[in-house]
């Protein structure tokens, strides 16, 4: 695996691979991989020639109270990780070379960047949306790999590649998630033993919202509302946002429908966790 910190290196590398006919597939990271990452990146390996991972922890992504100094970093476990699951190049730029002085230039989409997670983290998705299209102008992949957690961000950047007639195809893998339910996130390690246990009840009160569709209900309050309490039974967790919404526009549903998201965000103590399910 070569180790590309420099942003034209990058550009020419992606250039040369291209001109020898080969197929670029990226995986975009903020670091502190787990297996969610690694799969990622597995199917990469597969669908391509050539496999671009970049660790980037996006500062334009945090709000100024948000966890961007505390946000856990390992770049030498990263690497080590990366390289093992097959990465040809990983791609790690410098913040100055991203945003240098004067930078003035972000991507929004509208509306949907203002829904769940939007609401309470309002500069989140022109950040993320901002970097990923410089990603892709840096790496020009042909595919692009994401997690399933990550629903909105997903929904959102298929929005943008369609809108900006960006050449790239983007692929969302499910959700990993550890034995006993927790989908996988860097901010999971962040937890305590008691804290962890608490953050469970995000993937029950999916769990159990599902067992209530696949019996027939299909009122959207009835489910939110057994997601609810489900949750609020957890003395630790604290609801940001829990609802039930089309992946087309990420509006309310009323009545529940074949392909629907519903999408969780909970507090366990300081650290917001989110998680979601496709309506079956
Ligand atoms: O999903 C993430 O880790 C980040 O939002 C991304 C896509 C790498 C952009 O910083």
């Amino acid at each position: 695996m070569k180790i590309i910190k420099d942003v034209q290196a990058m550009k020419q590398i992606s250039a040369s691979e291209k001109s020898q006919g080969n197929k670029i597939g990226f995986v975009p990271t903020m670091g502190f991989l787990h297996a969610g990452h690694l799969s990622l990146v597995r199917e990469s390996v597969c669908q391509t020639d050539c496999t671009v991972s970049s660790v980037f922890v996006n500062s334009a992504q945090f709000a100024p109270h948000e966890d961007f100094e505390d946000y856990p970093r390992d770049l030498q476990k990263d690497l080590d990780l990366l390289e093992e699951a097959g990465t040809d190049y990983a791609f790690i730029p410098k913040a100055k070379q991203m945003y240098p002085d004067g930078y003035k230039t972000y991507i929004e989409v509208h509306e949907l960047q203002e829904r769940l997670c939007g609401q309470t983290r309002p500069h989140f998705f022109q950040g993320v949306c901002t970097v990923v299209l410089k990603l892709f102008n840096i790496v020009a992949p042909d595919l692009a790999f994401f997690g399933q957690k990550d629903a909105q961000q997903s929904i959102i950047l298929k929005r943008m590649v369609r809108d900006l007639d960006l050449d790239v195809q983007i692929e969302v893998l499910p959700i990993i998630r550890d034995k006993d339910g927790l989908a996988l996130s860097s901010r999971n390690f962040c937890f305590n033993k008691r804290q962890r246990q608490a953050a469970l009840c995000l993937s029950r009160s999916l769990r159990l919202a599902q067992k209530k569709i696949t019996a027939g209900e299909i009122d959207a309050a009835q489910v939110l509302q057994t997601i609810r309490a489900e949750i609020e039974a957890e003395p630790q967790a604290r609801i940001d946002y829990a609802e039930i919404v089309d992946t087309n526009d990420l509006l309310p549903r009323e009545t529940i429908h074949k392909g629907d998201l519903i999408a969780l965000a909970v507090f366990i103590g300081k650290v917001r966790l989110i998680d979601n399910l496709i309506v079956d």
